[in-house]
């Protein structure tokens, strides 16, 4: 079968050269502004390929997010939210045998811009999945998925927070190419580092800008607030039992009264939180292969899983500076992290 990734001679390379670029330092890919966001000429494939044949069904859950904004997480919830009928737990209150205590949750839900990219896509039109996942801005994402009805879930996540785990595994990706490679060359990570501060400042990240990001979706839920859930990483982390109680309403599988009883929300909090998903074999030694990404540590999904780590990793300068983007953004759009 044909490869669908960039080559030569499809229209594709035709396509990236008329839209702006932006180099990065490092091996960190260059990005291309498409639609008014930024992707990697990868990534950008994998986008124009949804947008021509992803068709929704009403019944599919779309999980969406800008790049290290939770979506993991959200997608192990939602994941074992779906699921939880077909496992038992046993004596000790393990939900027994399920698949997230031996899969990477990335692996069980699959994602629009890369899985379309395989030879043998993962999604199809008569898929068994109605949980789908995506980075893509509202405003790009394919024209089915507005129009059939289908509901998302939107999680988003304070700037700084998002810029510093953007940061750490951007530096993580880094280091693996560079080690593939075998680049003698040392890259100086206080260079990559303020180059993609500035960059982020710019809007000029992967999926960025990233405040248009979420105010595409803050806008699209206010127009059309039963296709939308809407949740912000610090809430959902002050209390995910809450919030997973308000996820199985959205996804039409409410608890039950006997399932209430039984602590189901509870274990499914304690199944997918930080500790427990990292802590896991899986996700401590286990590798992921993005399509045309290089093979990524199942760990470098998982680095602290805290609010306010910007605090050891900005200046108090740079933090005044995403502050001001942010207010000046977000200002007059009733919405704030
Ligand atoms: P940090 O880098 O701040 O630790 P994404 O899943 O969108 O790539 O986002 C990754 C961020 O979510 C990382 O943040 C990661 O540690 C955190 N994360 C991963 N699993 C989590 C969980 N179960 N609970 C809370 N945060 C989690």
């Amino acid at each position: 079968q044909k490869s669908l990734l960039p080559n030569p001679n499809n229209f594709f390379t035709e396509l990236l050269s008329t839209l702006p670029k932006q180099n990065r330092v490092g091996t960190l890919r260059d990005l291309y502004k498409y639609q008014g966001f930024w992707y990697s000429s990868i990534i950008l494939t994998g986008v124009t390929q949804a947008q021509k044949q992803f068709q929704a069904l009403p019944t599919d859950i779309i999980i969406a997010g800008g790049p290290k904004t939770g979506n993991t997480w959200l997608k192990a919830l939602c994941f074992a939210i779906a699921t939880r009928k077909r496992y038992q737990d046993d004596h000790d209150h393990q939900i027994e045998n399920h698949p997230l205590l031996s899969n990477l949750p990335h692996s069980l839900v699959p994602f629009l811009e890369v899985d379309f990219l395989k030879d043998t896509p993962t999604i199809t039109n008569t898929r068994e999945h109605t949980l789908l996942s995506t980075h893509m801005p509202y405003t790009s994402l394919p024209e089915s998925i507005p129009s059939c009805g289908c509901k998302i879930i939107y999680i988003c996540r304070e700037p700084k927070d998002t810029f510093v785990s953007q940061w750490h595994f951007a530096k993580r990706l880094d280091e693996l190419r560079s080690a593939r490679s075998g680049s003698e060359m040392k890259l100086d990570s206080s260079l990559i580092y303020h180059d993609e501060f500035n960059l982020f400042c710019e809007g000029k990240t992967s999926w960025g800008p990233y405040w248009d990001h979420v105010l595409g979706y803050y806008k699209a839920s206010l127009d059309k607030p039963d296709m939308f859930l809407f949740l912000k990483y610090e809430e959902l982390k002050a209390d995910t039992v809450f919030y997973v109680r308000k996820m199985a309403e959205f996804m039409c599988e409410p608890f039950s009264n006997e399932e209430e009883h039984e602590g189901m929300p509870e274990k499914i909090v304690r199944m997918c939180s930080f500790q427990s998903l990292s802590g896991l074999e899986v996700n401590k030694t286990g590798k992921f292969r993005p399509i045309g990404h290089v093979e990524l540590d199942n760990c470098a999904y998982f680095r602290q899983g805290n609010t306010g780590d910007w605090k050891y990793h900005l200046t108090p300068e740079m933090a005044e500076r995403i502050d001001t983007i942010k207010e000046e953004k977000l200002r007059g759009s009733g919405f704030s992290f």
